[in-house]
């Protein structure tokens, strides 16, 4: 047999032709699932506030069919989208004073799903009576915060505390509210906040410089598992800057980041935070949403980006319309996300190194997942009532010239001294410790004490 004969004899085509298996487990999401009933012990947001009004809107969560609206009172509802009398949809409700009528027979409905009224019925008769004692249409507790609207749709008994992130109150920073709808499982938009490497791929090669030109260095990682906090720090060079901009995930599904246009690596930059402050949301087990709000301002993003397309770009990379010849030209996250499959077929991955942040918060949900299933509450991101929940989504840019030592050990020792400080400094009350790790990042690089 000669060479050429082993090459032929080596195409693998035909034996791994067969799609590998998804990960049933954290990619499941519908009622009853076991993930599904995980991420019921967890606020969400649902809407924008912006898309509430009395026009009912169907939206879909949690593989749920709901409809949300606006009583005349301002009160929310949200509730399933099938009147409990024949199963017409409440999205041709007719909103009134207390609540939503059901266009077919005039059944209408509280925002907290009571039947108030069942109008076409004898008034004596005893069985509508009795119904509108005992039986609700489903609905859930919302609560509508900076423009975004959050729901709880897990067991009332269970309902936990809306938690406070520091995020909620970064003095001068202007938040816009933003979604972005993706045609895929929440786990693959997940998983790139905890994938620092494919900024400097992504981000910054593949499809041109998307955000600076700095994002296309590789930078040396650490992950930190924290409780439920996942961090992920990617530290660069950048001639004569060293660049620390640290990912965060607070299972099950909030992130941060660094800034996408405020730091460059080429700029002193102290602690400057997160971009967004954003939620991955499953829409159902094929589709998802990021509910979010791009943070402007000095310790955001140029307020320029304070803008419907600056909010796309900040989250994607590129803006969302766009023809099929432009995303293959230049593809964003939205394609890199949406273009694995509606699930992504995680048996058919050859995770590495660099994935380990990705590994690791997922082995994490499926734990939290079976516990669950064995009577144990997963963890809250907020440990006690009245607590605010500490975040470390961030960008620091230190000037601190090569050294004549290792550079990849050296830029990773900086790395790791940034990191220990936010840590060093978490249990400070809030305005403290922004001011406090500001001034130690200084007198670091004043100091050249790395
Ligand atoms: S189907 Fe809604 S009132 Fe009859
Ligand atoms: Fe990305």
């Amino acid at each position: 047999m000669n060479k050429d004969d082993l090459i032929t004899k080596d195409f693998r085509g035909y034996k791994q032709a067969r799609l590998p298996s998804i990960d049933e487990i954290i990619s499941r999401v519908e009622p009853e699932t076991p993930c599904g009933e995980y991420l019921r012990r967890y606020w969400h947001p649902v809407a924008l506030s912006s898309e509430i009004s009395q026009v009912p809107k169907e939206i879909r969560i949690l593989g749920e069919d709901l409809v949300i609206f606006k009583t005349k009172e301002n009160k929310i509802g949200l509730v399933h989208k099938n009147c409990p009398h024949r199963r017409a949809s409440l999205v041709y409700g007719k909103i009134e004073k207390n609540g939503i009528r059901c266009c077919y027979h005039g059944w209408l409905f509280s925002p907290n799903g009571e039947i108030l009224e069942t109008p076409g019925e004898d008034p004596d008769s005893k069985s509508a009576a009795k119904l509108r004692k005992t039986f609700k249409l489903g609905a859930y507790p919302v609560k509508e915060f900076n423009g975004l609207v959050f729901s709880y749709m897990g067991p009332m008994k269970k309902i936990p505390e809306f938690p406070h992130y520091d995020a909620f109150d970064i003095p001068e920073i202007t938040r816009r509210p933003y979604r972005i709808d993706y045609k895929c499982n929440w786990i693959q938009v997940l998983d790139a906040i905890m994938d620092p490497v494919h900024t400097s791929f992504l981000h910054g090669q593949s499809s041109g410089i998307q955000f600076s030109k700095g994002f296309a260095e590789i930078g040396e990682l650490e992950f930190f598992e924290r409780g439920i906090q996942y961090l992920g720090c990617n530290t660069r060079r950048v001639d004569d800057y060293v660049w620390v901009r640290v990912n965060e995930l607070i299972l099950p599904n909030f992130t941060q980041a660094g800034s996408a246009f405020a730091a460059d690596g080429t700029k002193t930059r102290y602690f400057g935070r997160s971009s967004f402050t954003r939620w991955v949301v499953p829409v159902d087990d094929n589709n998802s949403i990021a509910l979010a709000w791009g943070n402007f301002g000095e310790r955001g993003d140029p307020i320029e980006f304070n803008t419907k397309e600056g909010c796309e770009r900040i989250e994607a990379g590129e803006i969302m319309d766009r023809t099929w010849e432009e995303k293959q030209e230049t593809p964003g996250d939205a394609e890199a996300v949406e273009g694995m499959g509606s699930i992504s077929a995680h048996k058919g991955e050859h995770l590495m190194p660099t994935d380990y942040g990705v590994m690791v918060y997922r082995r994490r949900i499926r734990k939290l997942v079976k516990s669950l299933g064995e009577g144990k509450e997963p963890p809250q991101p907020q440990q006690k009532k009245g607590d605010i929940v500490r975040t470390n989504g961030q960008d620091t840019v230190l000037r601190a010239p090569k050294r004549n030592i290792d550079d990849r050990k050296f830029i990773k020792s900086i790395g790791s001294a940034v990191m220990k400080m936010q840590f060093e400094a978490e249990k400070m009350p809030i305005k403290d410790r922004d001011n406090h790790i500001i001034n130690k990042l200084s007198n670091m690089e004043k100091n050249g004490a790395f």
